[in-house]
């Protein structure tokens, strides 16, 4: 139940961002990165396991192809882009939470 209205509240954040304030969306996205287990190996401004979300936006800037590649990168796990440390696959989070959780992490400042 709760997880589910983490869901829900991070989609809704998204789908009214022009209005609700950037602090809320952060706020929504953070919890749905901690629900979804990323943050166990990523930090948003400092490296864990695997690069830092804001080390991940400054390599993309301007790659109109990235989000796509990171989304299927994500799902399936990968390595080789940031060293030999292995991302495993994150199969068990849900498309549309992958997807949003990328489009954030593209647009952190760095
Ligand atoms: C067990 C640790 C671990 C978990 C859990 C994890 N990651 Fe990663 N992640 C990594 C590592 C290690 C890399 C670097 C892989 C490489 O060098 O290609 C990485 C790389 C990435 C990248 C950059 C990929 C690239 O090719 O540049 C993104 C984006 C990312 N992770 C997002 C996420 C998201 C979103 C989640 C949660 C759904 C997540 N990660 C969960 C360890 C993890």
């Amino acid at each position: 139940m709760k997880a589910t209205w983490l869901g829900m509240a991070a989609a809704a954040a998204l789908f009214v961002s022009g209005h609700a304030s950037a602090a809320a969306d952060e706020a929504a996205m953070t919890a749905l990165s901690q629900k979804s287990a990323c943050m166990s190996c990523h930090g948003l401004d400092k490296k864990i396991v695997g690069p830092a979300y804001k080390d991940v936006a400054a390599k993309y800037k301007g790659d109109k192809g990235a989000a796509a590649k990171l989304a299927a990168k994500v799902k399936a796990g990968g390595k080789g882009v940031w060293g030999e440390i292995p991302m495993p696959p994150n199969a068990a989070v849900k498309d549309e939470d992958i997807k949003a959780l990328v489009n954030w992490i593209l647009t952190r400042k760095y």
